[in-house]
Order: structure tokens, then sequence, then C-alpha cells
């Protein structure tokens, strides 16, 4: 664990779909700054094993099996970081269903796949809040992020859940913000670009390089992101030096949404004249 300042000392933070991936890079984070984190996560073998790596980095971490898209295990994760850390200040919607999120246009989506993937994309957060807001208030304020997407800002063709859930996630926020505000609870979302997480990283850019050599040509600052890059926007937002953020969607993608006009097709062809043998990645 990198050695951060203790912002968070006595904190007490609950991190979704905190065991792998970007959301397990937040909950070390979190866990860094001196928060206490609880680790939400269906993957019960991948939580427990991110929460004892906190613990061998001297952090405060536990693991709770939670499927986000059930009220009644929200309820009880909500539950389980107040009877654990005695508060609760942080909650971060990040978990990501990623077997159903991407599954076509309306015609191809069936509808049971359409609400237990919003269930986890959107109504999530409404039920952390619903359960949380209460003990954040409690605390004297606190910080709720949303990790949605440039896909929440932007639309890809074939992905109708996740672009709307991801949009969906950013109006809560905005919602929120203002019904909140005056009990010194912050509400925010963060946009990331493209991350190369460890299960993307394995899964996809391992047997094609030339593909992820793609991705990055496509990014200003000629990289994709890492799971930390998301991890310190985060601790940003829930730390006092964004006392007067909230409602608002931050943007981390390496300046690669900026550049939507015609040049950037053009540039994006060019590449492909000029790598003639890139393997695409879908
Ligand atoms: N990786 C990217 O390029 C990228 C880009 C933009 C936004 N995001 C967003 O960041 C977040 C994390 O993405 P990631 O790439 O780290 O994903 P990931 O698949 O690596 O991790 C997602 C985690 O969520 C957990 N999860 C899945 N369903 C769950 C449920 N019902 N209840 C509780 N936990 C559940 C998984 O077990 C996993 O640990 C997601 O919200 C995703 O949409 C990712």
């Amino acid at each position: 664990m990198a050695a951060q300042s203790r912002r968070f000392k006595d904190c007490g933070a609950v991190v979704t779909g905190g065991a792998t991936g970007i959301g397990g890079a937040i909950a070390e984070r979190l866990a860094a700054d001196g928060a206490s984190v609880l680790i939400a996560d269906i993957n019960s073998e991948g939580a427990a094993e991110r929460a004892a790596r906190i613990q061998d980095a001297g952090g405060v971490a536990a693991a709770c099996t939670t499927n986000v898209g059930e009220l009644d295990q929200v309820q009880a994760m909500i539950q389980a970081a107040v009877d654990r850390w005695g508060r609760l200040d942080i909650i971060v919607n990040n978990a990501y269903p990623a077997q159903e999120a991407m599954t076509g246009g309306a015609e191809e989506v069936p509808p049971d796949v359409y609400d237990r993937a919003m269930a986890v994309l959107v109504k999530a957060s409404y039920l952390s809040a619903k359960f949380g807001v209460p003990h954040l208030r409690q605390a004297g304020g606190g910080s709720i992020v949303n990790i949605s997407s440039i896909h929440g800002l932007l639309v890809a063709p074939g992905a109708l859940v996740y672009e709307t859930g991801k949009a969906a996630l950013i109006a809560a926020t905005r919602q929120m913000a203002v019904e909140y505000g005056r009990d010194g609870i912050r509400v925010n979302a963060i946009a990331p670009g493209h991350i190369v997480t460890e299960g993307i990283q394995a899964n996809l850019w391992d047997r094609n390089p030339s593909g992820l050599q793609f991705f990055e040509s496509q990014y200003p600052v000629g990289r994709c992101g890492r799971p930390e890059d998301i991890a310190a926007a985060v601790a940003f937002l829930c730390s006092e030096d964004a006392s007067f953020i909230t409602g608002h969607t931050l943007v981390v993608d390496g300046g690669h949404s900026l550049q939507i006009q015609e040049n950037f097709g053009v540039a994006q062809a060019r590449f492909m004249r000029d790598h003639p043998d890139t393997q695409l990645p879908y």
C-alpha cells in the first residue's frame, strides 16, 4: 500500500464491487488514506482476499458477501458497515454486472437481463442511499461516489443497458446531491475512460497487444487508465479538498472523450493504415 495521508482516519466506508478491478483499487486507496473499508461483493472469495491484502498492508478492511441488486442484501451491507466501523462516512457504488451489461439493443436484450443489470447499475445506488443516508447524516455528513462511465455521457451502439444505466446513474447523482447537500452529504460521480483492470488485461489484452496499442493511440495522454487513477479521483471527491463539489461528474479519461469530431475518425483510420496487422478487440 502506498503511503498516503491519513485523511480518512476514523471514517467508515463501503465499496461495492470491491473485490477486483477498479473497486479493489478504490478499497485499497481509501484504506491507505485511513478509512475502515467494507468490501461488498458477490465474489466472496475475491472480497476476502482483497480485505486480507489491505490488512497485510496495515489497513483496516473486512469483506461482506453482497448482491447489490437485492434490497435485503444492500440493507444488510449498510448495517454490517455500521456494526463493524461504528459509523458510515463514505459509500462508493462501483459494482458492475459484466456478464449482463453489454448484450445488444432493445430487440436483443431479454427483459429479465435488463432488470437484473439495471438493478446493479442503477437501483443499487438508490438502495445504498436509502439505507445509508441516515447513517451518513448521523456521522455529520459524508460522501457518496457513483462510478459511472464516459458511456454515461456518450453512447455506443449495441450496448443499450450499459449506456442507459450509466447515464441514469449520473442523473441520480445530481438528484441526490440536491436532496442531501444541507445534511453535509456530497454526491458525485466519476466517468472513467478505458481502465485496464487485471481482468481486462488477462481476458483481452494479454492475447491481443496490438489491440491495446490501438486503444492507447486513442488517448491524448498516450495511455489507457489504471484502476489507481480512478481510486485517486474517488479519494479526492471524498476529501475535504472537494467540500464545495457536489452533483458533479468527474471525467477521468486522459482526454479521450474530448476528441469526438471528424478528426478523431481520421486519426483512427490512419492508425489502421499504418498498423494493418492490428487485431480489434470486438
Ligand atoms: N474498466 C473500465 O474500462 C471501466 C470504464 C468505465 C467505467 N467502469 C466502471 O467501473 C466499475 C468497475 O468496473 P471494473 O472494470 O473494475 O469491473 P470488474 O468486473 O473488474 O469488477 C466488478 C466487480 O463487481 C462485482 N459485482 C458484479 N456484480 C455484482 C453484484 N450484483 N453485487 C455485488 N458485486 C458485484 C464483481 O464480482 C467484481 O468484483 C463499473 O461500474 C464499471 O462500469 C469501468
